[in-house]
């Protein structure tokens, strides 16, 4: 399954490349937004793409970018951002572009156990393969209690406390080792709901929890205000309600110590045809802060 890039052109409209920017691709995924970036700078345009797994990093950069300006390619978080990128001609950035999330590429991989509809080992960590802790050792370590309170917390999911008993009962006698023994195990307890499938944000929350990433958005936007130059522009691409929410509040403290704009009082969402089109931007929403 091939990754479709999400709201690219909004993206690009609202980054406002030319051909001298300077951006910072915090999210290089499968390239698709750099790629497009890139397409537009000049001879003087310089796109640093980050991503924390090594894996997609270099597939993308295997094979390359076409730009006439520079390209780097840096395996780190972007939490790091400040003190990754090289001071390139200068400190400051124009726009840094940060799309939360995985990709296609990792979705489907059975290796990294992210997707409920494809089996493997329960892993999910996008540093794969670095430390720990993977979804399998949440699974197989954390108390009842904790387990219903990671589910309701990162996923808002209603039959937390079902699913923990489930999970632990199970445990006793079995070990859950990959996606579709959790799967199985979530399928007792809680049925499908309309078009959603009943793992759907048990899966969400392990992937919140093993790659710490609210805690991530609150540091990586911080950091990240730091590199832009003055009229620089920071845009953030949620997929959920409680990422949203963070970026939303953490945009607005920025704002509020006089660091920065915000650009958008409401959210973009991607157009009706992006979503008809696009199923995985059907819950995207894009938000802009402006450096001061
Ligand atoms: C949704 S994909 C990006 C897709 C990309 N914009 C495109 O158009 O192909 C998200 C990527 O960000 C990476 N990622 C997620 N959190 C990160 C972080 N804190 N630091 C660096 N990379 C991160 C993931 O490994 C994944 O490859």
């Amino acid at each position: 399954m091939k990754h479709i890039s999400v709201m690219t052109r909004e993206i690009l409209e609202h980054a406002r490349i030319t051909t001298k920017s300077r951006v910072i691709d915090g999210t290089l995924g499968s390239g698709g937004h750099s790629r497009e970036i890139a397409k537009r700078l000049g001879t003087t345009g310089v796109l640093v793409c980050i991503d924390r797994d090594a894996q997609s990093l270099a597939r993308v950069q295997e094979q390359g970018i076409t730009c006439r300006g520079i390209v780097h390619y840096i395996h780190g978080n972007f939490v790091d951002a400040h003190e990754l990128v090289p001071p390139i001609a200068g400190d400051l950035w124009d726009a840094i572009i940060l799309d939360l999330g995985w990709s296609m590429d990792q979705f489907a991989d059975p290796n990294r156990g992210f997707s409920f509809m494809v089996d493997g080992e329960l892993d999910m960590r996008l540093d794969y393969p670095g430390i720990g802790p993977t979804a399998r050792e949440i699974i197989a370590e954390y108390s009842e209690r904790d387990l219903a309170d990671l589910f309701y917390n990162l996923a808002d999911e209603r039959n937390s406390r079902a699913i923990a008993r489930a999970i632990v009962m199970h445990r006793k006698h079995h070990p859950i080792i990959t996606t579709f023994d959790l799967v199985r195990v979530v399928e007792t307890v809680s049925k499908r709901y309309g078009k959603t499938h009943p793992a759907t944000k048990v899966f969400q929350a392990l992937r919140i929890a093993v790659n710490h990433e609210l805690s991530d958005i609150l540091s990586g936007l911080e950091n990240m205000i730091q590199l832009l130059a003055p009229g620089g522009r920071l845009l953030v691409l949620t997929f959920h309600s409680i990422e949203d929410r963070i970026v939303k509040q953490e945009c607005a403290r920025l704002a509020q110590n006089g660091l920065v704009k915000v650009i958008t009082k409401k959210p973009i969402p991607p157009t009706t045809e992006e979503q008809r089109t696009n199923s995985r931007s059907r819950s995207a929403l894009l938000r802009i802060i402006e450096k001061i």
